[in-house]
């Protein structure tokens, strides 16, 4: 038996909002001062980032964020990627979908040690983690919530500042009208010749069958689509292990110069196809 139990349950329904926005204030608060620098870290948190000082080899980096973090990406496609993107040394990185953390751990371990990073997700996981296992100089910030939401493009603007994405890593909503929306509210804050990424460009066995037969839970959604769109009008690379696959595989495309685009993306940042 519960005191609540006692309340009439119009009054319980009327109230249930109020209750719930406040129960998700305790926890995003608390979720904020455990990732804080000055709450205590684990020993075994400290004994790791003293043995990431002698790891540099990638592939050994996607080993530790899968077992530390959890991470939703093919070897072989993201490691080949990364290789590719930090060869332009992004000082200035942005990553939509961050999930566990590990695919933020890896890009933190790749790059340079005074890259500055951006990440949003609906819900925040294991960034005091991510945090405290990132490069000598790093900065990482977040925003909680939905990416194309005015108040979170809004708030990525004023964190952006003057500076623009040398690199943004798309994979939050996997609908068509997500992923386009995500690209449309944030193309105009990469830099010409910047680096725009979008995961999950393999049709999904849904998409190709219009059944899910595996019990695989990949979702590629209508990522493909906006995929097959871009191609034709941005120079891109692919990275993909098998055209054949379930979902994944990465596309990035350059920005072009800002007068180069007139007529593929408007004013709002919308593409005509
Ligand atoms: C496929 S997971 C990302 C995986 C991660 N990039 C990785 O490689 O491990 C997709 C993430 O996008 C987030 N997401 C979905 N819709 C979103 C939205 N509208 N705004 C922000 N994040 C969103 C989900 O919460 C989820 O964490």
């Amino acid at each position: 038996m519960t005191l609540t139990q006692y309340i009439p349950t119009a009054i319980r329904e009327q109230f249930r909002p109020t209750v719930q926005r406040i129960r998700q204030y305790r926890q995003s608060t608390m979720r904020q001062l455990v990732d804080s620098p000055w709450w205590p870290k684990p020993a075994i948190w400290k004994e790791l980032k003293a043995s990431l000082a002698e790891v540099e080899d990638p592939r050994r980096l996607y080993a530790i964020a899968a077992r530390e973090f959890g991470i939703l990406q093919i070897e072989t496609e993201i490691v080949p990627f990364l290789e590719y993107v930090r060869d332009s040394r992004p000082k200035c990185v942005g990553e939509i979908g961050l999930k566990h953390g590990g695919n933020t751990f890896l890009l933190m371990r790749m790059f340079e040690p005074s890259t500055r990073f951006i990440g949003l997700d609906l819900v925040l996981q294991n960034i005091g983690k991510a945090r405290f296992l990132s490069r000598a100089g790093q900065r990482l910030d977040v925003i909680e919530g939905n990416s194309y939401a005015p108040h979170t493009v809004n708030r990525t603007r004023q964190l952006l500042g003057p500076s623009r994405f040398d690199f943004l890593f798309i994979d939050g909503d996997h609908e068509y009208a997500g992923v386009r929306a995500d690209f449309e509210a944030y193309y105009h804050m990469v830099r010409p010749g910047g680096l725009i990424a979008f995961h999950d460009i393999v049709p999904d066995e849904l998409a190709r069958t219009g059944k899910r037969h595996s019990e695989s839970h990949c979702y590629g959604g209508g990522v493909h689509r906006l995929w097959k769109e871009l191609r034709k009008q941005f120079s891109h690379r692919e990275f993909v292990e098998s055209w054949d696959q379930n979902g994944f595989g990465i596309g990035v495309i350059v920005k072009p110069n800002d007068h180069q685009i007139m007529g593929s993306i408007s004013a709002s940042g919308s593409v005509s196809t």
